[in-house]
């Protein structure tokens, strides 16, 4: 049967209202270094989950505090963060809307001093030294902490931050991990561990999904990835970019759409759980049109979503769906004030 935008369905007992997911989208100026939730972020979900989204995934949230990859980044390493983060989905909750949180360490590409790695890596002017057994396993038993801690804060579910360059991505790219032990042997063990130690520890419909590079460093790669983690019990599978510098792009010539979302749809043929794509997708008919051609089950609309809070509410009702302008540099994560295309949708409302 032919998808559509409109299409309801369920992941475990999580119902999804239409296939528009608003992905995760970091912003680093409404915190105050202690990885706290702002007012600014519980009215930023609202709005979303108010604009018609199916599924809303909040921005990277920071398992340690030594994982963070900006000091302003949410966090959910410790107890007394939950308090503010059930705030968020009770607003989001109460505009009928699922949200999951994205749980994330950034490994290399964090500020730490000392950052950590699978593997001794250079990356700019960083080097990463190869963690020990020990540290694997701490880092793994905050990944499942924070999962708790999710759900005691009300969120459906979580999705494992397992791309761009972070830590689990660093995992996964054999270009990267490059370790003796069974962490580089099969390069899905550390996710896997953690995926396994969450299930032990949530609720049974509590959904655990994965954002997994496509390229990393093949799409054979990302494809067999994705089948094992279906094996595993993963619950669906939002594909992205892998580790930039080290994954082997590739679209047939002709595709429409980004490699990645051509990357979804053959993974999509591989997989029966949920597979979202991403990726450049800014309107109505492109939505509809990925959606077609891919066959997957969602589409995360992330940009158009910053720029048009509506935007699902205006495309379901065939109302024209301002959206993102594509900047060379996204303002967003800077600071919100500094989006010309939010900027532009605000005076067209008025
Ligand atoms: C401001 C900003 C922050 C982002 N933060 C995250 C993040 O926290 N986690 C993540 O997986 N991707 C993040 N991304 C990537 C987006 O989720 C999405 O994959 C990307 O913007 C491409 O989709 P789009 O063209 O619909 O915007 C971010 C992108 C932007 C623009
Ligand atoms: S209009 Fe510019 S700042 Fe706003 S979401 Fe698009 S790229 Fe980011």
């Amino acid at each position: 049967m032919k998808k559509q935008v409109s299409d309801t369905f369920s992941i475990r007992n999580t119902m999804i209202r239409n296939r528009i997911c608003v992905p995760p989208m970091v912003v680093y100026n409404w915190s105050d270094g202690s990885g706290y939730v702002d007012d600014k972020h519980v009215e930023h979900y609202r709005q979303l989950a108010h604009g018609g989204a199916g599924l809303i995934i909040q921005e990277a949230t920071c398992v340690t505090a030594e994982g963070q990859l900006a000091q302003t980044q949410l966090g959910i390493w410790e107890d007394g963060q939950i308090a503010g983060l059930r705030r968020i989905t009770q607003a989001v909750h109460a505009e009928g809307c699922p949200i999951f949180v994205q749980i994330h360490h950034a490994g290399i590409v964090g500020i730490a001093e000392h950052a950590l790695c699978p593997s001794a890596y250079q990356l700019g002017d960083k080097t990463g030294a190869e963690m020990s057994v020990e540290q694997i396993h701490a880092i793994q038993q905050a990944f499942i902490r924070a999962a708790q801690r999710a759900y005691q804060a009300g969120y459906d579910g979580v999705e494992l931050h397992g791309c761009h360059r972070y830590l689990m991505c660093q995992f996964l790219n054999r270009r990267v991990n490059t370790r003796a032990d069974v962490y580089g042997e099969h390069p899905e063990q550390f996710v896997l561990e953690i995926l396994e130690g969450i299930r032990k520890t949530v609720p049974e419909d509590f959904v655990v999904g994965i954002r997994l590079g496509a390229f990393e460093p093949t799409l054979e790669d990302g494809i067999r990835h994705a089948k094992i983690l279906e094996q595993h019990g993963i619950d669906f599978l939002d594909i992205s970019y892998g580790f930039t510098e080290e994954q082997e792009t590739e679209k047939p010539a002709g595709f429409p759409y980004k490699d990645i979302v051509y990357a979804a749809g053959e993974i999509k043929k591989q997989v029966s759980v949920p597979v979202f794509a991403v990726n450049g997708i800014r309107t109505p008919e492109d939505a509809r049109g990925a959606l077609e051609l891919t066959q997957v089950d969602m589409i995360d609309v992330g940009r158009g979503s910053l720029a048009n809070p509506n935007w699902t509410a205006d495309a379901l009702a065939g109302r024209e769906t301002d959206t993102c302008l594509d900047c060379s540099v996204c303002q967003w994560r800077i600071d919100p004030a500094r989006c010309a295309g939010r900027l532009l949708h605000e005076k067209r409302q008025k």
